[in-house]
């Protein structure tokens, strides 16, 4: 068996790596093989380097049965079904970073938007739970990617448990990025982690979407805490990412994130 197919199979073989991806798996799997001396050494480093981009924000993994659970038990009654929600977004740490600001979040950026019908939510992590905070119309079409299946698996289960007109799938989107058209496509504190593994990831991701508005944000904070200097830093990475595109970007800062909604030449066409 030529070594990345024997570095795939030993990866996705241990319980913390096998609901991943296996192309993202095989991407750095490629990469760290090229750099290191064993084989030995290179899962190892492909390990580490999930665990930055995924793991280190799983540290408490969800019971998806018994949340499960909780969601059908509280689904009937709106205010508790919330309560649960809020709760169980606290197992995803970047997710979890939003919840305290999570109302005024949404109802700020989104409140002039024109009727969104279709919303693709990338490297979703647990964010897809906070749906019933989106000021969107009932039957709008969530779609929510992200590397992980069981927890893909608990979002689909929660999109029917709250009668959401909602799909997931799992998939690299440094590798695959999707290029259906969307409405609106929720890029949420995810280009950094896409650019610890591929320098070009943000720029070929955000090349290949066809969304009328992008919402790209970047984090404020660590997850040890707040960053110095992120907010100027990122504002910078964004600005490399818009220019020289058709673009008309409106910026927004929170206490633990730095957002920019995106009308994109797709939607820029339409209106003029
Ligand atoms: C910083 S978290 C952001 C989570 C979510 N967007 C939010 O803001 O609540 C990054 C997410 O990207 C996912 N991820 C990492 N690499 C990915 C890839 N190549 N393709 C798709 N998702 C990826 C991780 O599993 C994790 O859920």
């Amino acid at each position: 068996m030529p070594e990345l197919e024997r570095l795939t199979a030993q990866i996705l073989a241990s319980s913390k790596y096998r609901e991943i991806a296996p192309d993202l798996v095989r991407r750095i799997g490629a990469q760290e093989l090229e750099k290191r001396r064993s084989l030995k050494e290179a899962v190892k480093a492909t390990k580490n380097k999930l665990h930055q981009v995924g793991g280190a924000y799983q540290q408490t993994k969800l019971n998806y049965e018994k949340s499960l659970e909780m969601l059908r038990e509280t689904a009937v009654s709106h205010p508790n079904f919330r309560t649960t929600c809020h709760q169980l977004m606290q197992a995803h740490a970047s997710t979890r970073e939003r919840l305290l600001m999570l109302d005024e979040f949404y109802q700020t950026i989104l409140a002039n938007l024109p009727p969104i019908h279709t919303v693709l939510d990338l490297a979703c992590g647990l964010n897809p739970l906070a749906y019933p905070w989106l000021p969107l119309p009932k039957e709008v079409q969530f779609t929510a990617v992200d590397i992980y299946s069981d927890m893909l698996n608990f979002i689909q289960a929660f999109f029917e448990i709250a009668r959401i007109n909602g799909r997931t799938q799992q998939r690299d989107i440094i590798g695959n990025p999707p290029t259906d058209e969307f409405d609106l496509i929720l890029l949420l504190k995810t280009l950094p982690c896409l650019e610890q593994v591929d320098k070009n990831a943000a720029a070929n991701l955000v090349g290949s979407l066809n969304g009328r508005y992008l919402l790209i944000s970047y984090p404020t904070q660590s997850l040890g805490g707040r960053g110095k200097g992120m907010v100027e830093n990122y504002t910078q990475q964004f600005q490399a990412l818009a220019n020289g595109r058709n673009w008309r970007v409106q910026r927004f800062e929170f206490a633990t994130e730095l957002a920019f909604l995106v009308q994109t030449e797709l939607r820029l066409r339409e209106i003029m």
